[in-house]
């Protein structure tokens, strides 16, 4: 019989372009199923479709003959899934947003139902998976609205930028907080943590744009665990994602607290409903001064096996 699972759905996001979405959900994703053991669905919800080639480069998975957009339309959403290694599974993406949008538009003729499409077909996969990741593109249509309506939790990834320091408060309380009052009785949808990203801190800037985070959120709202502007989480577009020397270790580590600190969170939030009081002490590494801790140096430099 299949094992029966519990999954949450969450989505690492922000409205901004650019700020390391995608790179950051790969990861998230590699490290839960690889390093964890966690079964993942990983689905790209993007028409630029950069999540999709990176799970191909990283996996060696030429063409995806299945994709989100097709097990949508069909209503079918495992029909879109495709297993790429033991424990991770993905949902490429494949024809434009327009017309998965205009799909979603034709079929449910209400806001209402267009708002709750996705409620009862993901409920069904959490019964599947750990986790299940989407890649939102850095804007908001029925598509989007109808993920974020149907999601557990939402990381919004803060870019530390002079321009950009609005966008977090803009998502919550543009595309979030609609969501939130209009659909209080049938979206769970919490905010579980920001991560603050493409930070360099070297920077005095940015660490005063880090320090003002802390002030207007609280800490007990920031991820303990940046993510700094690095080359080779850049380089991961480009050859997928690696574990191969002590560098990639290093943005493992990063990732692999990130993890922990998403579980941990999960959990407090679900037992005290809500995140007053919350720390975490990182374990792998101190992303802060790019050290690596003790649990961190544990990680097997193995490339990354797949099957
Ligand atoms: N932490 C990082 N440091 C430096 N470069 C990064 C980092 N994260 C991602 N990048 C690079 O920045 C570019 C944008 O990253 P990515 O595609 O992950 O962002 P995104 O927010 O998903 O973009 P989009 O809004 O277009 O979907 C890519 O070239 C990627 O390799
Ligand atoms: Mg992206």
């Amino acid at each position: 019989m299949e094992e029966k699972h519990d999954g949450r759905v969450v989505v690492l996001t922000n409205m901004k372009g650019g700020i390391g979405k995608t790179t950051d959900n790969d990861l998230l994703a590699v490290v839960a199923s690889q390093m964890f053991g966690k079964k993942v669905l990983l689905i790209d919800y993007d028409q630029q479709g950069n999540t999709t080639a990176n799970i191909s480069r990283t996996f060696d998975v030429p063409v995806f003959e299945r994709s989100f957009a097709k097990a949508v339309m069909v209503k079918d959403f495992e029909s879109g899934i495709t297993q790429v290694s033991q424990n991770l599974y993905i949902m490429p993406t494949s024809i434009t947003s327009k017309e998965l949008n205009d799909w979603l538009k034709d079929t449910y003729k209400d806001e209402y139902s267009q708002h709750l499409a996705f409620v009862d077909p993901l409920n069904k996969l959490r019964q599947q998976f750990d986790l299940i990741l989407f890649d939102c593109p850095p804007s908001t249509d029925h598509v989007v609205d109808a993920v974020l309506t149907a999601a557990d939790y939402v990381i919004p990834l803060q870019e530390l930028k002079a321009f950009a320091m609005e966008s977090t408060s803009k998502f919550i309380n543009e595309v979030l907080m609609p969501i939130v009052t209009s659909y209080a009785e049938e979206s769970r949808v919490q905010i579980l943590g920001i991560i603050p990203v493409l930070w360099s801190r070297r920077r005095d800037l940015q660490m005063n744009h880090y320090n003002d985070l802390y002030t207007k959120y609280g800490e007990e709202n920031i991820f303990a665990t940046p993510i700094k502007s690095s080359d080779r989480l850049e380089l991961f577009g480009e050859t997928g994602i690696q574990l191969n020397d002590y560098v990639d270790r290093r943005m493992w580590s990063v990732f692999a607290d990130i993890f922990c600190e998403m579980n941990e969170r999960i959990a407090y939030y679900e037992s005290t409903g809500d995140m007053e009081g919350f720390s975490y002490t990182p374990q792998y590494s101190d992303a802060v001064q790019n050290k690596v801790l003790p649990k961190g140096k544990e990680i097997e430099i193995n490339g990354i096996t797949t099957k």
